[in-house]
């Protein structure tokens, strides 16, 4: 009796022990993955689309001429990620100042450089 009490709570121990565990493993494999090009998708259409074209998506009316679009930004001679952070901490004129942590500019620039065309 006592000892399947025991055996019991064992068990249960055992699968919170695992949850713990998957959690912990989950997590520090997120961290690991660096400048994530779908975060940064998502961020460019709520924040930079008003501006830019942010994919493949047609013009919106409002997008002003002279933007860039975050293609052609990708495609330019000799683009980097460093180049395209550098861009993007700099403030550009008429963008109003974003505060962006330095993850979510990796991933902006992770996710403008994925339109890179080979
Ligand atoms: C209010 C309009 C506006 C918004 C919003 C805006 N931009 Fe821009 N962006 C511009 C304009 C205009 C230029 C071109 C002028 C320049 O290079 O200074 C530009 C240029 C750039 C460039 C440099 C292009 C090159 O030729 O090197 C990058 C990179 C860039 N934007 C990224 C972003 C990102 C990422 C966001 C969203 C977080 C964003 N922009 C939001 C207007 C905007």
């Amino acid at each position: 009796m006592t000892w399947r009490v025991a055996g019991m709570c064992g068990g249960i121990l055992f699968a919170a022990i695992s949850i713990v565990g998957l959690a912990l493993t989950g997590r520090t494999a997120l961290a690991q993955i660096g400048p994530n090009a779908k975060a940064g998708q998502v961020l460019a259409e709520k924040l930079c689309i008003s501006c830019h074209i942010v994919g493949g998506q047609a013009a919106r009316a409002s997008v002003p001429a002279d933007v860039p679009s975050f293609v052609a930004i990708a495609n330019k001679p000799g683009q980097t990620a460093e180049a395209i952070s550098g861009r993007i901490v700099v403030p550009h004129p008429p963008m109003p100042q974003i505060h962006l942590t330095r993850d979510e500019i990796a991933d902006l620039a992770a996710y403008i450089l994925s339109l890179r065309e080979p």
